[in-house]
Formats: C-alpha cells, structure tokens, sequence
C-alpha cells in the first residue's frame, strides 16, 4: 500500500491517504512538542519506537477483545491504520497522581489513587483542550450517551491490560491518554499508545521513563524511549 496525498500534519505525525479509501497511512515524525505546542524540540529515533510500540501495544489490546484501527506495520515509521472519524475526546486514566492532576488536587507525585481516575478532556487546541464531564459532552454533542459508556469501559478495561503487561516489564504505569474513533458504525481505539501519551516510571528506582524527561528538560530523553523498547522486548 503506497502513501498518497497528505491528509493532515500534526505535532508529531503525518497522515496520508492510499488507494483503499477505507485506510489511511500514518508516518511518525521525531518531532516533540509539550505544553500545547509552546516547547518544541526533537527526540532522535522517537517516531521508530512510538510506531513499534504503538502497534505493539494495539495489537496486544485486540488479542484481549479491544477493537483498534491498527491495520499493518509498513516498516519503522509507516502503518496502515482504519481510516476513523476521531471522537474529540481525550481520555486519560490514572492510577498514581502526576502532571495536572497533582497540580489541581495538590497531591504529591506518586501518590495511589484508591480508585483508577478517568478523565475526558475536548481535543481543541486552540481552548488548551479542557476537561469536560458527561454533561458537557452530551450537551455540546461531542459524543453520544452510548459512545461515552463504551469508551469508559474499553479505556478502563485498557488500564487492567497495560498495568499488567507493564508490571512484567518492571514499569509501574502511571498514566495515560487514548483517543477513540468511528469507523462503519463502531468505536475503535485510535491514535496511539507510546512514551509520548504515558507516564512509565521504572518500578524499582521510580526514574522516569516518558516524555516528562523532555517536558521537564530532565535529559536522557533518548535513553528513556529507548530503554523502553527494551523493557517491552522490541529492541
Ligand atoms: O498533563 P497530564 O497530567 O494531564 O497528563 C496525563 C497523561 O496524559 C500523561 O500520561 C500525558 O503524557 C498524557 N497526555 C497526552 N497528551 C495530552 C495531554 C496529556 O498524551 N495532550
């Protein structure tokens, strides 16, 4: 399958059309961004291991009953993907307190919740993509009553997985985004799982193995991405 016209270009990604309209191709960049845009830099090799890892993660999530875009790795960078209509949703869960929400609650980072936390937040930019309840996404019509009651329950069920998975991997999985999207009348998980979209903190040592190294200009940005494809057995 070959790439066609550039359909759009985001912060971190490309994405083509190809001759099946029902696909797309998605090329990942090394491109980084954090704080909606306002930092920007590049992580060298970043788009080969949130690709592999990605596809990785996706696959394992459909052998355990989730429905995903994933299609076909091409190669390193380039994968075939269900062309979705994008829920604009962002759906983070969280298992310790980190990032905005230690900000909010005033917790400690680290801190266990004694419950996973599910959040939406409205994908839009230019509004620094706001958290939004039930209410605000049915009213605004972001999301039907149905869709909101599937993605809660896959993204929850994802959490069961990834913590797991990453337990044997010595990686204690603080938090993450997923996207969801439609396609021909059901709700698929979209965009991507990587060390962009979690936090991994080594389980042992608590370093941080996630782009919060390069939002914090912690350094060793690269070695972190990369000691992640080892931890998972893709390098
Ligand atoms: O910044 P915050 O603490 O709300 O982030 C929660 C989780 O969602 C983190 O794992 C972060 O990497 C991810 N996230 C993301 N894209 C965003 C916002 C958050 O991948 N735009």
């Amino acid at each position: 399958m070959d790439k066609k016209e550039l359909l759009y270009e985001g912060k971190a990604k490309k994405v083509f059309s190809t001759e099946n309209p029902d696909y797309c191709i998605v090329s990942y960049k090394d491109d980084a961004t954090a704080f909606n845009g306002e930092k920007k830099g590049t992580i060298i090799g970043k788009g080969v291991v949130n690709n592999r890892m990605s596809n990785f993660m996706f696959k394992l999530l459909e052998e355990k009953g989730i429905p995903t875009d994933f299609v076909e790795e091409l190669n390193d960078r380039d994968t075939v993907l269900k062309k979705v209509e994008i829920v604009p949703l962002e759906v983070i869960v969280r298992n310790k307190a980190a990032g905005s929400l230690s900000k909010r609650l005033g917790l400690p980072e680290g801190t266990p919740m004694k419950t996973p936390v599910l959040e939406f937040c409205y994908k839009d930019d230019a509004l620094g993509d706001p958290m939004v309840n039930e209410y605000h996404i049915l009213a605004a019509g972001f999301a039907t009553k149905e869709e909101i009651d599937i993605i809660s329950k896959y993204a929850l069920k994802i959490n069961e997985i990834m913590i797991d998975f990453f337990k044997e991997c010595k990686v204690d999985l603080i938090d993450f985004k997923i996207e969801f999207g439609r396609y021909k009348g059901q709700i698929l998980l979209a965009d991507e799982i990587s060390p962009d979209t979690c936090r991994f903190w080594d389980m042992d040592t608590q370093e941080k193995l996630d782009k919060d190294r390069f939002r914090r200009d912690l350094g060793g940005v690269e070695e972190a991405y990369a000691e992640m494809m080892k931890r998972i057995g893709l390098a």
